[in-house]
């Protein structure tokens, strides 16, 4: 045996003796600092101590895993659909007053336990079929007082739903695209039976039902520089003269890559109406940057322009994604989205790891002042 074959064994000793490279043992470790153990300031610190608000969505059949990475990182959540009208009816079909709560109640009990503020998504929606309970149809039809009777029940439903989570709900989108996706005009069945003033009489009807709750109009936009833009911001400044209690503007953001001076403009105008902003709905697909040499890294430069530039006036108070992790995301599901899937659109990848994106949106919250 040669002094180098005796050298060989040593090393080869030492080296088996090290913990051989494991997928779990890397995931755990990295788990284990994304769930708020590590020293690292995470995302929720740093928006806490700026006063802002940092969240992800979570659905019925969130895991433990996932919901220890929401409480972890994010001091914010909304329910993905469980706050939605029909989905807190007993039959999605079914009477639109006839309520069961156990579910909406096991995730805003957990969000509060932890907590975390919980937002109200959403009290009054009528876009597509699923987004209003669809017995409204049939009554609508089938009444002698269409006007009346939904008034009727619109009243009924703000005081059930807000009564029923005063304390724990503290922020509802008391209404969500009102407007046509394209502008011009507002539409849905509100909207037809009872004409525009509907949206004032439901801020009524929410500031009555629960005087302590921020009540937000959430809207997607689009272009901020559009026609759209436009005719929400006249809109709301109307509610505004009117005296109708609207306390912030929600914006959404599934599809918004470009256009930071259009955003720029469109906060500076939400300023001066007074209200608070939140981007209540973000997105930001990483398949946009496909073409790019390393598209995480461009998707985490473009969300902390994006946040940066939200963030950069103090009437955003907070910026909600819509998701929690790239193996779940309603992109992955949409018509149009889908067929690019996978999008991967959130901070953290299919194996609730942080990706670049993270350190983006981290970056931004870091630079922005205390509100
Ligand atoms: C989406 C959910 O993410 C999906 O799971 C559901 O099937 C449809 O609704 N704008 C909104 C949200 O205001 O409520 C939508 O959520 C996404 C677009």
């Amino acid at each position: 045996m040669t002094l180098k074959d005796i050298i060989t064994g040593i090393k080869f000793i030492i080296k088996s003796k090290r913990k051989p490279p494991c997928i779990n043992i890397t995931l755990t470790d990295d788990y284990s600092e994304q769930s708020g153990k590590s020293e690292k300031p995470s995302l929720k610190e740093a928006a806490s101590s700026r006063n802002l608000f940092i969240g992800a969505t979570v659905s019925y059949n969130a895991t433990e895993e996932e919901l220890a990475l929401a409480t972890g990182h994010f001091n914010s959540v909304t329910a993905e659909n469980l706050h939605k009208w029909p989905h807190l009816l007993k039959e999605r079909q079914g009477d639109p007053l006839d309520y069961d709560f156990s579910r909406a109640d096991k995730v805003t009990d957990w969000a509060v336990k932890n907590g975390m503020r919980m937002r109200g998504h959403t009290l009054v929606w009528s876009k597509m079929n699923h987004t209003h309970p669809k017995a409204l149809n049939r009554m609508v039809s089938e009444s002698e007082n269409p006007g009346k009777m939904m008034t009727g029940i619109l009243e009924k439903h703000i005081n059930r739903v807000m009564g029923h989570f005063k304390g724990r709900i503290t922020q509802w989108d008391v209404v969500n695209e009102v407007f046509r996706y394209g502008g011009e005009g507002i539409d849905g069945i509100f909207m037809d039976v009872l004409g525009e003033k509907y949206i004032d009489d439901v801020f009524h009807m929410a500031h009555k039902a629960d005087p302590g709750a921020e009540l937000v109009i959430n809207e997607t936009i689009g272009s901020y520089r559009g026609g759209k833009a436009v005719e929400f911001l006249d809109f709301v400044k109307g509610m505004l003269d009117r005296g109708v209690p609207v306390h912030g503007i929600g914006i959404q953001e599934h599809n918004n890559v470009k256009g930071l001076d259009d955003l720029a403009w469109f906060i500076k105008e939400v300023e001066k109406t007074g209200l608070f902003l939140e981007i209540t709905e973000m997105d930001m697909r990483a398949n946009f940057f496909r073409k790019e040499p390393d598209k995480y890294q461009a998707q985490a430069e473009a969300l902390y322009q994006r946040i940066k530039t939200a963030v950069d006036s103090k009437c955003c108070r907070g910026i909600t994604f819509w998701g929690l992790h790239d193996g779940n995301t309603w992109m992955d599901r949409i018509a149009g989205p889908r067929s690019h899937a996978p999008n991967e659109p959130q901070l953290f990848d299919g194996n609730l790891k942080k990706k670049p994106a993270y350190y983006g949106v981290l970056r931004a919250i870091e630079e922005a002042a205390e509100r």
